[in-house]
């Protein structure tokens, strides 16, 4: 497994969003993580298709799609022609995952399953050998700029364990209040693909992109 940071552009400035994408990209991100809220599943609304659309001519990074939506089903096959690479739902959000897997697979992208902070980890256990990647929220979902919540790094844990019982080495991103100061513990937890917001578009994005990659490359 590869450790890889995907910058969620929910905190970038969007009138450059073009030229903060690419800082990302030259200082060694390799996804970038979109978070799509429908002010129903979660509180906000962000933003959708369109702005997909036009990101995925502005960079070759793999484009990771983190849906806060109610019934996503409806929509998958929609993100994935907009550019999606990866197409994330929640556990939560979905009255059929089954179905809702199965879509995003036909429709060609990889598919990501999330639990929010309170859900039992153990959901997951019928799907484990059915998504590229989990989604463990360290914040619950709705707003960058929260406090990681410590209990997650033991989700995490139990998640790696239950997944290296089946021998299946699936990608497992946190997402939530991930900083410098504290993405060594997530990796050593067991998680590899680490989103941060506010850690990297907070000031300098470039030297942020990179102080992560360090971390994440052990250096
Ligand atoms: C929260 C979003 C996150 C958010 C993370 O609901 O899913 O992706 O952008 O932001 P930070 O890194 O600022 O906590
Ligand atoms: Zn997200």
């Amino acid at each position: 497994m590869k450790n890889i940071l995907a910058p969620s552009i929910l905190s970038a400035d969007f009138k450059i969003l073009g030229e903060q994408l690419k800082l990302t990209e030259e200082a060694g991100a390799e996804y970038i993580h979109f978070d799509v809220m429908d002010g129903m599943f979660v509180p906000s609304i962000s933003f959708g298709m369109p702005v997909l659309a036009s990101i995925k001519g502005a960079t070759t990074q793999t484009l990771d799609v983190h849906l806060m939506v109610t019934e996503p089903i409806r929509y998958v096959e929609e993100f994935v022609k907009a550019g999606a690479d990866i197409v994330t739902v929640h556990y939560e959000a979905c009255e059929d995952l089954q179905a809702t897997i199965d879509k995003i697979h036909a429709a060609g992208a990889k598919v990501g399953i999330s639990i929010k902070p309170k859900t039992p980890v153990d959901v997951l256990l019928p799907y484990l050998d059915q998504a590229e990647m989990f989604l463990i929220m360290s914040v619950e979902p709705g707003f960058g700029g929260q406090a990681f919540i410590p209990e997650s790094l033991e989700r995490i844990s139990e998640l790696r364990n239950l997944l290296n019982e089946k021998g299946l080495t699936t990608d497992i991103e946190v997402d939530g209040g991930i900083y410098h100061k504290n993405v060594a513990e997530v990796l050593a937890a067991g998680a590899n693909v680490m989103v941060s917001g506010s850690g990297v578009f907070k000031g300098d994005i470039k030297d942020n992109t990179a102080k992560f990659m360090e971390i994440l490359n052990g250096n």
